[in-house]
Order: C-alpha cells, then structure tokens, then sequence
C-alpha cells in the first residue's frame, strides 16, 4: 500500500537537539484535496547565476522572504515553520499511519523527487503570495552548467536574506563546486577546468549512463510499512547529497549546518535553489535524454502516496505523488538553459 499522509495530530518532536519541527495544527483543521492551479500564466524558474543583475527580480525575491521571516511562528507560512516542514518529514517526526514504530521519510527511496517537487511548489506560491504576484517563480542553482558551479552569488551578500551564515567558509564564490564531494576533500591545487570538466563527466554518467532502469532514477520502492531508507536513486545520491555536503560549514557543532544537515538544511535558502535544479533533472530526464523519453513510474504505490502541506492560504491539503508528474500543470516550467554536460561521455 502507499505512504499514508501522515496525522498531525500525532507528530514527535525530534529527539535530536529537542528540536521540534511539527507544524502548527489543530484536531478541527480541515483537509482538503488537492486541486491544480488556476492561474493562467506560467511561472518561469531562471537560473540563479544569470539573475545578479536583475535587480527587479532580486528585490522581490528579497521582499517575499522578508515577509515570510515577519511572519508569527504560528503561520505555518513563516520561514520558521517553513523549513520545519522539511524537517518533519525527514527526522522521523510522523510515524507511519498504523506502524507507529515506522516512519515517513522522504529521502533513501522513490519519495525523493515528487516531496521536494511539491514542497518547492507549495513555497514558491506562499512567497508569491505574500508579494501579490502570481508569477513569482524561485531561481535554480544550475550547477550542472559550466557557469553555474559556485554558490549563486545572490546568496551570498552577507546583507541580504537570501545569506545564511552557517556554510562553508571555504566555498564562497568563485570557488568551484565539486559534485562529487566528500567532506573535506577540497584540492585547492586542482585547476577549475579540470574540475568542471570532472563536474560535466559526473553529470552525463548520473543523468545518461547510470540511469538505464528507472528504480536506479527514482530510487527503491518504499511503501506502508517499509522501513526507510529502501536505497536512494542515483541523483539522490549524488550531486543531491555532496552538493549539500558541500554548502554547508564542517564546523559547527552539528558537522555540516545548515545545507549538510537534513533537520537544518532548509533554513538556508539556498536550499530551493538547489532543488530547484534536482527538480529540473526530473524534467530533463524525461524530455532531454538520447535515451529520452522516460516515463514516470506507474506503481499505484508510488502514485497515490501522499503528503500534507499547507498552501499560500494557509490551508491544510493532501497531495499525492500523481498530482505532480507534469509540471506545467503544476504552473511552473524552466528556463532552457545549455546542458553544457550532454556530450560529456566519460
Ligand atoms: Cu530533503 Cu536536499 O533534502
């Protein structure tokens, strides 16, 4: 059987740092179903290194943010609670409905890619809400594209909201991003080029080459019931997981926070951007490939998992992973950018 969504009236506080990432939610709050937009225009998500200079976009970014951060800690439309939802799914904060010793988790298995589509999604509308404009798309961090292998500069202006202090000092612009990280193993010595020609090869092997079956796309099958952590798809694993490893500061007290962190990744913002572009990938992969076109795994029990996200109204809905396999229903598409990677054969 699917993932149930799960009962928040039955969400634990994580042991780990007493950290409580439950949202705000009340026995007599109604559910309701989800329905696809309605709005008539698509948002285009644009790559995060090409928007430095356009500052009517970044202002709006930045003032959508700021209204999300006023926010009262009991909206759950407030950055806090935002990034909690993230942490709630991922920390063992909902035990599975009827296996209260199971529980839902959206990383290690086929729930990667549709959650954190529908999480971006539900962000994404909260922010345009919050500024009045229903075309408010988040940028990606196109780190598969030659020119967008640093940290996006936009995030990086410590005056800023879009800044988070806690990354790693070592890897601020320019420096180059190494999609197969592993903390620490920076070589400093290692000259871009070759490091961004190793970043292409890694892209092509991840998209084309390693990806012949779709379990080895999308990751093991995890169902009620199932313990977590099945086994992840290759994208999960990597640039998912060392991009992560990668932003964020090996020394805090907590090895890794914010981006390294699964509890705390999301309280940098940073965060959308970068999966924004795992998002795209699942476009790509379906669209884009010589092995293209791929399809969508059509298992019941991948399809009618569901979850629960409040919307920009601050209603309580249940998704399931077959309302967002297309994403211009969704009402949002991508820049098209080069895939500097398509001809990178190892
Ligand atoms: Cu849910 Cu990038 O982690």
């Amino acid at each position: 059987a699917p993932i149930r969504p799960p009962d928040l009236g039955n969400c634990r506080p994580i042991q780990h740092d007493n950290l409580n990432c439950c949202p705000p939610y009340c026995p007599t709050t109604e559910i309701v179903d989800f329905r696809p937009p309605s709005d008539s225009s698509l948002r285009k998500r644009r790559a995060a290194h090409r928007l430095v200079n356009d500052q009517e976009y970044l202002c709006k970014y930045e003032l959508a943010v700021a209204r999300m951060k006023a926010l009262p800690d009991s909206d759950p439309r407030s950055f806090s609670q935002q990034w909690r939802v993230h942490c709630a799914y991922c920390e063992g904060a909902y035990p599975q409905v009827g296996f209260p010793d199971r529980e839902i988790q959206i990383h290690g298995g086929w729930l990667f890619f549709p959650w954190h589509r529908l999480y971006l999604y539900f962000h994404e509308r909260i922010l345009g809400k919050l500024i009045g404009d229903d075309n408010f798309a988040l940028p990606f961090w196109n780190w598969d594209a030659r020119e967008g292998m640093t940290l996006p500069a936009i995030y990086t202006n410590e005056h800023s909201l879009l800044y988070d202090k806690k990354r790693n000092p070592m890897h601020e612009p320019p420096v180059t991003v190494d999609l197969d990280y592993v903390c620490c193993d920076d070589d400093p010595t290692l000259p871009r080029e070759e490091l961004i020609e190793k970043n292409l090869k890694i892209m092509y092997r991840q998209m084309v080459s390693n990806t012949k079956t779709k379990e080895l796309f999308f990751g093991k099958p995890y169902r009620q019931g199932d313990m977590p952590h099945k086994g992840s798809g290759n994208i999960e694993l990597l640039p998912h997981n060392t991009v992560h490893n990668w932003t964020g500061d090996p020394n805090m007290p907590n090895c890794g926070e914010d981006m390294g962190v699964l509890r705390s990744a999301a309280r940098d913002p940073v965060f959308f951007a970068h999966h924004g572009n795992i998002d795209r990938m699942w476009n790509i992969w379906k669209t884009c490939l010589p092995t293209s076109p791929n399809t969508d795994l059509t298992c019941p029990d991948w399809l009618d998992a569901s979850f629960l996200f409040y919307d920009e109204e601050a209603r309580l809905v249940r998704v399931r992973v077959r309302d967002c396999l297309d994403t211009t229903a969704l009402g949002y598409t991508y820049e098209d950018v080069h895939l500097d990677w398509l001809h990178a054969m190892p």
